[in-house]
């Protein structure tokens, strides 16, 4: 069983990359930023809560996304191949709470992979992205911002997984195929 973390900066190529990732080792796709954009579109409490973080570039409550994904990860590790975690854990309370979740279930995360890429580049793809996403996010004041969240609150998860010899940095330049070139040689060697 491969349990993934895909972490990145915003506009790194979590959600292409998860889901070539899918396609070819049969991991089940779990992208807290997917599941809190379905509670927007369909208005419910959670989700008009939710917008009011996103749209300004900040993480949203602990809680709101551990009640969210508790559930998930527990059906989704009974019945895969594994998981492939896109958008979380976001912060070190949020590693440390998955790590207790992982324990619970007797399942490990087998790695982190970590995407590289310049924040020129990151800008460059979510304004293009922005121009049809309809992502409340992808306009450029709130993408400074989520660099900046990134930084502070995300990129510390990687020392914490480099700690227990569970991480990998990638070259997250390039064409799709290259980086999942990549990414694939650092799943076959956990395989
Ligand atoms: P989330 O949905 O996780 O967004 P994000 O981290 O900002 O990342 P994106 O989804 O924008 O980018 P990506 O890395 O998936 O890249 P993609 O493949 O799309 O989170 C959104 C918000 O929700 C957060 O800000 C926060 O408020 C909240 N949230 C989510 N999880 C949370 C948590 N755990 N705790 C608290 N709050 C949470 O690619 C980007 C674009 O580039 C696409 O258009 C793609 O086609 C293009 N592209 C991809 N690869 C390449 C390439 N190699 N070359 C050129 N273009 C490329
Ligand atoms: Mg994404």
């Amino acid at each position: 069983m491969l349990n993934i973390i895909i972490c990145g900066a915003p506009g790194c190529g979590k959600g292409t990359q998860s889901d070539l990732i899918v396609e070819k080792y049969g991991l089940k796709h779990l992208s807290t930023g997917d599941l809190l954009r379905t509670e927007i579109a369909e208005k419910s409490t959670l989700g008009i809560e939710a917008e009011s973080y996103i749209s300004k570039g900040n993480l949203v409550p602990d809680t709101m996304i551990l009640d969210i994904l508790s559930k998930a990860i527990d059906e989704q590790t009974k019945s895969s191949n594994g998981i492939i975690l896109d958008g979380f854990p976001r912060n070190v309370a949020q590693a440390e709470a998955l790590e207790t979740l992982m324990t619970k279930l007797k399942k490990e995360i087998t790695i982190l992979i970590d995407l590289n890429v310049d924040d020129e580049e990151l800008i460059k793809r979510l304004l293009i992205r922005g121009e049809t996403s309809g992502r409340c996010d992808d306009n450029l004041e709130t993408i400074k911002k989520r660099l900046e969240v990134y930084v502070s609150k995300t990129a510390p998860v990687s020392d914490f997984y480099k700690n227990k010899n569970k991480y990998a940095a990638i070259n997250g330049m390039g064409t799709v195929d290259e980086i999942f070139g990549r990414i694939s040689t650092v799943i076959e060697s956990k395989r």
